[in-house]
């Protein structure tokens, strides 16, 4: 039965950097090696935005609010591998924006791909803007102060652009995935996604609970405690679903589940089996920091017999996958 939704009517500005809708495919290999499924993989890998993954998605509404606001300069943050932070650099750069970007370190010592891009794409770093990388967003604001006391226009974007603005490109995401499974006669259960700093889940589970689509959305957090994860998701979904007018989410809606490992960006061996079925079985990278924790656990609710069928959200992390291969870190 091939079943119509209803035209979503999103009215906050946006700057059009992705293509989408991205694919939505069915993933015969894993199901296969896994004997189980059936599995979908939603493919942002390609939102065809740079190597910006899921991140092309919230940078539509946080450039379209920045420029919408006459803002000159985009003000973020995040880690030295940090693909927001590349991503952000180059969508600023499309804008027309100068950007400046935060980091908590010193400059690191293996040339990373996703800082080099940025400043390839003009952007200004900082590095030791703070002392720990859960400063960085105080270090934003004060840094966005500084720059408004010179005259200029600064747009301050938290880490990983996890505000219920950016979040609203994953609202919009929830509802794609609902139309092309309408389209094809999909009902999945389970939407399985890497959580970090938690603006993608967010908007899944604002678009999710808003448009009262019926799958549950499970979140693999990959770099805070998961109380931690689920509260900043819990609010950040709640103000996206306040911007877009739709019902708001409550804490029952957020799953997290601890996918930390041996820590941020190091595999543990799970993970590392994650990413070489995933590779071999259907030819898809995954990164260690986001890809192969959201696997593992894609694995490990599927042994345990969650419910089906499933989609892996994949959200991207060329950079730091093809770094690993490059570097030998991978067996
Ligand atoms: C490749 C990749 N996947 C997943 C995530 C997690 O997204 P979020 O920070 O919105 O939770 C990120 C965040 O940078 C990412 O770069």
């Amino acid at each position: 039965m091939v079943v119509t939704l209803p035209q979503m009517a999103v009215t906050l500005p946006r700057m059009r950097l992705a293509t989408l809708p991205t694919p939505l495919v069915r993933a015969k290999g894993l199901e296969s090696a896994l004997s189980a499924g059936p599995i979908y993989l939603k493919r942002d890998d390609l939102t065809g935005f740079g190597i910006a993954g899921n991140k092309a998605r919230a940078l539509e509404f946080l450039i379209g609010e920045a420029v919408d606001q006459q803002a000159d300069v985009l003000v973020a943050a995040g880690s030295p591998s940090s693909n927001f932070c590349a991503a952000a650099a180059m969508a600023a750069r499309t804008a027309g924006l100068a950007c400046d970007l935060l980091f908590s370190g010193p400059p690191p010592a293996a040339p990373s791909v996703n800082i080099e891009l940025a400043r390839a794409c003009g952007a200004l770093l900082y590095f030791d803007a703070a002392a720990t990388r859960e400063q960085l967003d105080d270090a934003v604001l004060d840094h966005a102060k500084r720059l408004q006391a010179q005259g200029r226009r600064p747009y301050a974007v938290p880490r990983g652009g996890a505000t219920g603005v950016g979040a609203a490109g994953y609202a919009c995401a929830a509802w794609e995935l609902a139309d092309q499974c309408a389209a094809s006669g999909i009902t999945p259960a389970v939407v399985v996604v890497a959580t970090g700093s938690g603006g993608t889940q967010a908007g899944l589970v604002a678009g999710q609970v808003g448009f009262g689509l019926s799958w549950r959305v499970v979140g693999a957090s990959v770099s805070r405690p998961p109380h931690n994860a689920a509260a900043q998701v819990v609010r950040v979904a709640r103000d996206c679903a306040d911007r877009l007018s739709l019902v708001p989410p409550t804490p029952a809606d957020v799953e997290i589940r601890d996918c930390r490992g041996p820590g941020f960006g190091v595999a543990s061996e799970q993970d590392r089996l994650s990413t070489r079925l995933t590779l071999h079985h259907e030819g898809l990278l995954l990164d260690d920091y986001y890809g192969a924790k959201a696997m593992s656990l894609l694995r490990s609710e599927l042994a345990d017999g969650c419910p089906t069928p499933v989609v892996f959200w994949h959200t991207g992390g060329f950079a730091a996958a093809l770094s690993a291969l490059t570097q030998g870190a991978r067996t």
